[in-house]
């Protein structure tokens, strides 16, 4: 059965000058709180990877732990924390990234994904690519395979594809 973009896109809200003038902030908490909405985002999110041999989903902070438990549900995977600085426990694995002023920096911890690991990441947006690359280069640097990238929605004006052309992203939706 195939997903209804259409709810699924219906159910993200434009929210003008959020978090700061000129942003438009897309808004996912109705397709969140409407459960056929939220079940058809997950089933899109893990669709193309099913016969993949997926055995760990990373899931970036914030929005992307949502989406990144029940894919890895869907897919029979694990599922892994890519957090920000200082938020993990245990010794950690980071790649530091740049943002529009300053940088950041994205952990997961060593031995949550060893040599072999076939992993997925998921996230909610794909902007300018910054986040999404720091993944793929972190899930690498610790020794895995990225099996592809998933994420919800696809900000085309942003060209982050083109920082992710080794990877080809799969986007549900592109605005
Ligand atoms: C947002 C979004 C993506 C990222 C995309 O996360 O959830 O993770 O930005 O932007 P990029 O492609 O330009 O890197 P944000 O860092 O705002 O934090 P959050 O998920 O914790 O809300
Ligand atoms: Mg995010």
């Amino acid at each position: 059965t195939a997903v209804d973009l259409d709810a699924i896109l219906a159910r993200i809200r434009d929210i003008p000058d959020f978090p700061k003038p000129g942003i438009l902030f897309k808004d996912i908490t109705p397709l969140l709180a409407d459960h056929a909405a939220l079940a058809g985002t997950v089933t899109g999110l893990a669709a193309p990877f099913r016969d993949a041999g997926v055995d760990r989903v990373v899931g970036l902070e914030a929005r992307g732990f949502i989406f990144g438990a029940p894919v890895a549900l869907t897919l029979g995977a694990g599922f892994v924390p890519a957090r920000k600085a200082g938020k993990l426990p245990a010794a950690v694995i980071e790649q530091p990234y740049d943002l529009e002023y300053g940088t950041a920096t994205v952990e997961v911890h060593a031995d949550a994904i060893t040599a072999g690991s076939r992993v997925l990441i998921v996230d909610d947006v794909l902007a300018t690519g910054g986040t999404g690359r720091a993944a793929v280069d972190l899930v690498r640097k610790a020794g895995g395979t990225v099996v592809g990238f998933s994420v919800l929605m696809e900000l085309t004006a942003l060209r982050g594809r083109e920082r992710l052309s080794d990877v080809e992203p799969h986007a549900l939706l592109s605005v």
